[in-house]
């Protein structure tokens, strides 16, 4: 379906700053369908003006606080002034048109008959929409207190769309959190005093430690910080605070300032205890927290290990028994690394690059002839992995950048001319999104003839191909390069479903 924007853009005249009042209305105007308790839709004139007489319906919202009149959307719908003509007449006089009004027999609607009220929204000097706020008739009857307090305050907003003073300029908090009618309403007078308070209202100030009547008190008076109020009253803008008292309860409280006539004349305050939000927030935090301290002391604890097996291997004689504790320290020692980054980041995932240039350095360290140098380069970005996959592929790069290192470089070079020459490694890093490509690619001698991955007899191929295939459900080619020297060892790894379904 069209955006908001988008059909206004595509269908009608108006430009950017009307498009975005329009915007600011609909983001606010839930407020406006709980307080009237009626379904409100949004009309602009379509395209080559008022002349035409037809509508655009570009937005529709329903009530949280009482039954939607209609259950069809009626979102891209053109109507013209046959079909609505309280619309038409708003648009023409610039008025507030009340009434009730026919529903054509396709209307899929409870009743047959609607209330209406049409408001001219003012953007500057222009009207250039119409807020429709329809309801069933019977509704009116049935009237209580709470009813007759929350249809006032609507009309007071209705007056101040209608002057162009509502959506307000800066729309502020409107977020996720953002209090709802339904969460505890005081209306204020013009001097601050409480006029009404909704029964939900009493129990958040009752969440704060105040229990005298509110009626006719300012907020201070009840023991309550008013410098929001008062700065919202005094500017007439629209204020969010947040009241704390002590660590488990937090209310939330949003001030709208109703204006009429250039002045202040009171003022609507939403109040929602979100103390259940923020001890989620803290728990989650500390969560946060705990899993980076268990990161931190596996860490440690690897490096522990890795030191006593290397003390292990200093005792040993015999050198293939060297090689082989040398090489389980170098495995240990990768996956270490990855701990240490994810002890620092926040969650379970890894920026994957953060960890190839200590691995490579590990690696390049262990180059055991000064005289055949051999260049690490590192190309593309692995993008964020999570726990799960970042380990194991650390180990697996650490064995084929080993590999280079070992087998592709031989000290003593078959060709005379390139004794010495430099080696090169390029690990090549890509994450196209459902999979991560791995490339580690040398210009070394090349895998030896009889080569084949499967039946190769060394331990550290057939970790990685354990690694990668079983436990991380990709593949491994090692093959020569088609146009030079040297073995290209390619891992692909998917980063499907699993993964995302972890967070
Ligand atoms: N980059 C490479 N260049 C040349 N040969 C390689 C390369 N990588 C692996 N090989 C060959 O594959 C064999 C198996 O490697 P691996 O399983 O890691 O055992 P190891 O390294 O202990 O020999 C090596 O002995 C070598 O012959
Ligand atoms: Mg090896």
């Amino acid at each position: 379906m069209a955006s908001l924007a988008e059909l206004v853009r595509e269908h009608t005249d108006l430009g950017a700053p009307e498009l975005s009042h329009l915007q600011r209305l609909v983001a606010s105007w839930g407020l406006l369908a709980d307080l009237s308790f009626a379904d409100l839709l949004l009309f602009v004139p379509l395209e080559g003006g008022e002349g035409d007489g037809r509508f655009l319906v570009i937005a529709q919202i329903r009530p949280t606080t009482n039954q939607t009149v209609y259950r069809q959307d009626f979102v891209g719908q053109v109507v013209d002034e046959i079909d609505r003509p309280f619309v038409a007449r708003a648009i023409r006089t610039g008025e507030i048109v009340e009434g009730e009004m026919n529903l054509g027999l396709s209307l899929e609607a409870e009743a047959e008959r609607v209330r209406v009220m049409c408001l001219p929204v003012r953007s500057g000097d222009e009207v250039v929409a119409i807020c429709s706020r329809e309801s069933l008739p019977s509704f009116a009857r049935q009237n209580g207190d709470l009813e007759r307090v929350y249809n006032n305050v609507f009309v007071r907003f209705a007056q101040m769309i209608t002057a162009g003073t509502f959506p307000f300029p800066e729309n502020g908090a409107e977020g996720e959190e953002a209090p709802r009618v339904g969460d505890g309403v005081l209306v204020l007078d013009g001097a601050g005093r409480v006029e009404y308070a909704s029964p939900n209202a009493v129990s958040a100030l009752h969440r704060v430690g105040v229990h005298a009547n509110a009626q006719g008190m300012r907020l201070s008076e009840l023991g309550l910080e008013e410098a929001a109020i008062r700065t919202a009253m005094g500017t007439g803008s629209p204020i969010t605070e947040e009241i704390e008292r002590g660590q488990d309860v937090t209310v939330l409280l949003r001030c709208l300032p109703l204006l009429a006539d250039g002045g202040v004349t009171g003022a609507l305050v939403l109040l929602r205890d979100i103390s259940d939000l923020r001890s989620r927030d803290r728990m989650l935090v500390s969560m946060d927290a705990t899993i980076r301290e268990i990161h931190h002391r596996v860490k440690n604890n690897l490096q522990t290990i890795s030191s006593l097996l290397r003390l292990q291997g200093r005792r040993l004689t015999s050198p293939e028994a060297k090689v082989a504790i040398e090489e389980s320290v170098r495995r240990i020692r990768s996956i270490a690394l990855v701990h240490e980054i994810l002890s620092r980041a926040a969650g379970d995932e890894v920026p994957f690059n953060e960890i190839v240039r200590p691995l490579v350095r590990m690696v390049e360290d262990s180059v055991s002839s000064p005289e055949r140098p051999v260049r690490f380069v590192v190309e593309g970005d692995a993008g964020t992995l999570a726990d799960r996959v970042a380990t194991p592929l650390a180990v697996v790069l650490t064995e084929l950048l080993q590999n280079a290192v070992d087998h592709a470089f031989p000290e003593i070079a078959e060709d005379h001319d390139e004794v010495m020459a430099e080696g090169h490694v390029l690990v090549s890093l890509r994450n196209h999104g459902d999979e991560l490509l791995v490339q580690v690619t040398d210009d070394g001698v090349g895998l030896p003839s009889t080569f084949v991955l499967e039946d190769s007899p060394g331990l550290g191929l057939s970790i990685v191909r354990s690694l990668v295939v079983s436990q991380l459900g990709g593949s491994i080619v090692l093959r020569g390069r088609a146009e030079a020297h040297g073995t290209v060892a390619e891992v692909r790894v998917p980063l499907g479903a699993p993964q995302h379904s972890e967070r």
